[in-house]
């Protein structure tokens, strides 16, 4: 049996996500895993919340919570949300779970034991008024490139200039203010990523079937400037996994914790590691996905993201596994997304621009957001929210097409035969015909499905609803019945036949509506393996109901309103 390991990029504690997020990993990973499902493969779809760095500390002390806390009921919120828009992962863990210390504190180790870690000494700026060190973009003051007052000590956004702290005129803390600032000498841990440059090279080289985006981004970085850099992997921080060398301390890094980019993909693994102890599986049950020594030599496994976080995949993390030399399966696909603007803008979480996931389910059913989003799913370029797209999407493919397929020959059935698949009359050409044209999609589907190409796959699933509501448009058995009966059944014994098979083929794209579907017609949802077979689901006699309206349209009004209420502050 094909066994397909699939994860999502980890979205961020520090709060509830909005659309672009959703579209650039946990929505194409869903349809990919659904899919696979459906294929049988043995799938395990992992994501988890990445709940360390300086953006969950803030965040909790914004909300005026313990960091601790406030990471458990953001889990717990995101969760909620993955739920609402039914992705279906296997576990949504924790990168702040026990097995993500023990296994990044390990790789560590292991790092170390083969030469790949460095001690450095370095000079970081420390606000006494705060008590901590302050990562750099959190140092604020006057450009001395062009006086701007508000250049972070990372870059001056007003010229662009890249900065270090030092170079700010009257530097101040951007979380209190406070100018009492000092700095200090402190040591800290580089990933020698120079060392393995070569080998992560000869490796990306090999990936000739990766989408451009995902390899172009990594051969930057790879050959820009001078090669890959080294990179601190350690943070003078109170929250995240504290450094050891596996189980054992690590003298001069007491105090520290790890970088938040070092520990978030090891949760990857880890949160493998908590679905088993979830379930109550001992630990080879994991370690058959991920440990090339213990099963995992079998599995494709298969990474989702946005742009952003492509060179943390391609490098950093293969680094890991790579420097580690301890039998962990690398990835075999890396599936990037570009991003999603907000009608003419960018989604903004601080000005309220844009719909959240809480949001967008507060308003539509997921089903409505997931189509447009997959439809429009930034796969080669950026791409754009506009409520009038989104009005379209949901209108014209949801309900003009595939709603008022099901709903009118279900209706017309029950009001001319009765809720049951009827009798009487016999295919013909026009029958034939649409079994061709289905064979010819689905086998496009498959392929474009097989290969990632989200929006491909579901330009193929929209045509393959338009070829049912075309043939019945065509075929018009209500004009039909007054004259031949027998005639009609067949046409209308045809169509309901063609509603399993939406519903199967639905799923990973509009899973709510598929069950709605496969419900109303009484019978399991199988994936079709040869149409004019899965024709023959629904026997003569066989009970059905008619589905309530599936796609409610979304009216001009309700469209300004909403577009209204989020163009933001
Ligand atoms: O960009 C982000 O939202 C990161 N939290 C993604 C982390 S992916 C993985 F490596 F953990
Ligand atoms: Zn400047």
């Amino acid at each position: 049996m094909t066994r397909t390991l699939i994860t999502s990029a980890l979205p961020y504690i520090n709060g509830i996500k909005h659309l672009g997020n959703l579209v650039g990993s946990q929505l194409p990973s869903d349809v990919y895993a659904r899919y696979c499902r459906a294929m049988g493969h043995e799938v395990m779809y992992i994501c988890a919340t990445d709940e360390h760095g300086t953006p969950a500390e803030l965040a909790a002390a914004k909300a005026g919570q313990d960091v601790a806390d406030f990471c458990a009921e953001m889990h717990q919120t995101q969760a909620d949300l993955a739920a609402g828009f039914r992705l279906s992962f296997d576990h949504f863990g924790r990168s702040s779970s026990p097995q993500n210390h023990e296994l990044t504190q390990y790789f560590a180790g292991k790092l170390a034991d083969n030469g790949l870690l460095e001690e450095v000494s370095e000079k970081q700026v420390y606000s006494n008024a705060d008590g901590r060190y302050l990562p750099d973009r959190y140092i604020e003051g006057e450009c001395p490139n062009c006086g701007s007052a508000d250049a972070r000590g990372d870059q001056c956004e007003n010229c662009t200039k890249q900065l270090s702290p030092t170079d700010l005129i009257n530097p101040r803390s951007a979380i209190s203010g406070s100018t009492d600032l000092e700095v200090r000498e402190t040591k800290h841990l580089y990933l020698r990523q120079s060392k393995l440059s070569e080998t992560l090279d000869k490796w990306i080289s090999s990936k000739t079937d990766w989408p451009i985006l995902t390899t172009s981004i990594a051969k930057k970085w790879l050959h820009d400037g001078d090669g890959l850099q080294d990179r601190g992997i350690t943070r003078d921080l109170d929250w995240g996994v504290s450094v050891k060398r596996g189980t054992e301390d690590w003298p001069g890094m007491e105090g520290k914790v790890f970088y938040v980019w070092f520990d978030a993909p090891i949760a990857y693994i880890a949160a493998t590691a908590e679905w088993a102890a979830a379930q109550g599986k001992p630990a080879a049950d994991w370690e058959r996905w991920w440990r090339t020594d213990k099963g995992a030599d079998d599995v494709n496994y298969v990474q989702f993201m946005g742009k952003d976080n492509v060179p943390f995949h391609t490098l950093s993390f293969p680094a890991t596994i790579m420097g580690a030399d301890d039998n962990w399966k690398l990835v075999d696909f890396i599936k990037s997304f570009n991003y999603l603007n907000y009608d003419g803008g960018q989604f903004s979480t601080s000005k309220g621009r844009g719909v959240f996931m809480n949001q967008a389910l507060d308003i539509l059913p997921s089903d409505y957001w997931r189509w447009w989003l997959l439809t429009n799913v930034p796969e080669s370029s950026d791409s754009e929210f506009t409520w009038e797209s989104f009005q379209n999407g949901v209108n014209k493919d949801l309900a003009d097409v595939l709603g008022n397929f099901v709903s009118r020959i279900t209706k017309f059935c029950r009001s001319k035969f009765g809720e049951e698949v009827p009798s009487g009359g016999e295919y013909g050409e026009a029958e034939a015909e649409v079994i061709t044209q289905l064979t010819e999609r689905l086998k496009s589907y498959e392929d474009n499905m097989a290969k990632m190409e989200v929006r491909k796959s579901a330009s193929d699933l929209r045509a393959i609803w338009a070829i049912g509501n075309e043939y019945l448009q065509a075929a018009a058995p209500w004009t039909l019945f007054k004259t031949d009966p027998d005639a009609a059944a067949a046409i209308v014994r045809f169509a309901l036949n063609l509603i399993p098979i939406y519903a199967a083929l639905s799923e990973p794209f509009i899973p709510d509506a598929a069950k709605t579907m496969a419900t109303a017609m009484n019978t399991p949802s199988k994936w079709p393996t040869d149409i004019a077979g899965a024709l023959e689901t629904l026997p003569v006699g066989h009970a059905f109901t008619v589905p309530e309206n599936m796609f409610a349209k979304i009216t001009d009004d309700a469209r300004d309103e909403m577009q209204a209420k989020f163009a933001g502050a």
